[in-house]
């Protein structure tokens, strides 16, 4: 992904300028990955761009920041309205949205309790494996690297801090030519992609893990679960196994960044057809309808971003 400048960004409740938004060389945060983020999504439906989940994606960023220990000074309206306002001053439609908050400057004592910092960043992000794959399937492998275990560090959090695990399994698949990593839990069974959680479908049955697998409880996995459900699909949520990976009938991923994206290969073992099941194939179209507000019982997920626009460039 390449990052081009957007307009504006939220800083502690300003607008500023991309290239003003900046922060200090000794933020605690910085040193020792005390930060806590969101991504979430913005799609652009028949009645203007909408928010996807905002409240669950809120209600994780601020349990995340609770077990860190940042304060946010801010109510979830008013982050909520400044993460619309990002979009709308932005001229979105479309968009990924960043909200982080992190220890900024203070003290570099590990023991300090630094103030909070909270930057709320939006770019156009389109599905970072593209359409293609998002058809046809993508090709991962199973990491060297393991998932760390929930007991060393809270993987219900979404933490700065923890991507360094998805970073080394991301690089690593990357070189061997793969689209995405899958690791394992410390016990060996499956936790989850580097930044996706996943399901497998045996027998017409779709199975996922949970928090005992050590993985973050994903919110694009919970619009899985509901929809599936919906559909009239049995789920099972319970530890999974590796040989039930490569022995799966459908296998597919889900994420903010990646949405649904179906999995055709997993080190060279050809998983079902070779291509997106047609189990997945139904979530993932009930998922693209719904975020695009064609879905009436399911537009309660959508989060309208209105149009009440404040002029002038600080908040
Ligand atoms: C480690 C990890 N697991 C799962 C997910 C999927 O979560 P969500 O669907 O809320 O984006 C992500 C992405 O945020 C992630 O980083």
């Amino acid at each position: 992904m390449s990052f081009e400048k957007t307009k504006w960004i939220w800083q502690n409740n300003e607008f500023l300028p991309f290239d003003e938004a900046k922060i200090h060389a000794t933020a605690f945060g910085l040193h020792y990955g005390t930060g806590v983020f969101e991504g979430i999504r913005c799609y652009d439906t028949a009645g203007g761009p909408a928010i996807f989940r905002l409240k669950e994606h809120m209600d994780r960023f601020y349990a995340s920041a609770e077990v860190y220990k940042l304060k946010i000074d801010y109510a979830p309206e008013a982050l909520n309205e400044a993460i619309c306002e990002t979009v709308r001053r932005n001229e979105f439609k479309n968009c990924y949205i960043r909200p982080t908050a992190y220890s900024d400057a203070g003290s570099l004592g590990i023991r300090s309790v630094c103030p909070t910092g909270i930057n709320i960043l939006a770019w156009e992000w389109p599905n970072d494996f593209g359409a293609e794959k998002l058809a046809k399937g993508m090709r991962v492998t199973v990491s060297p690297y393991r998932k760390f275990h929930s007991s060393m560090i809270p993987t219900t959090a979404k933490a700065t801090g923890n991507y360094l695990n998805s970073i080394l399994a991301v690089r690593e698949a990357a070189a061997r030519g793969f689209d995405e990593a899958i690791l394992l839990d410390v016990n060996g069974n499956l936790a989850e992609g580097a930044v996706e959680n996943i399901f497998l479908i045996k027998d017409g049955k779709l199975l996922t893990n949970d928090q005992n697998s050590s993985i973050l409880l994903g919110i694009t996995r919970d619009s899985a679960i509901q929809i599936a459900r919906h559909l009239g699909c049995e789920v099972e949520i319970r530890d999974l196994k590796l040989h039930e990976l490569l022995s799966a009938d459908e296998v597919f991923l889900t994420g903010t960044a990646i949405e649904i994206a179906p999995v055709r290969e997993v080190d060279g073992k050809i998983i079902g057809n070779g291509a997106r099941g047609p189990i997945t194939e139904q979530i993932q179209k009930n998922f693209f309808e719904i975020v695009a507000g064609r879905k009436p019982e399911f537009q309660h997920w959508l989060y309208p971003i209105g149009q009440n626009a404040v002029a002038g460039a600080v908040a």
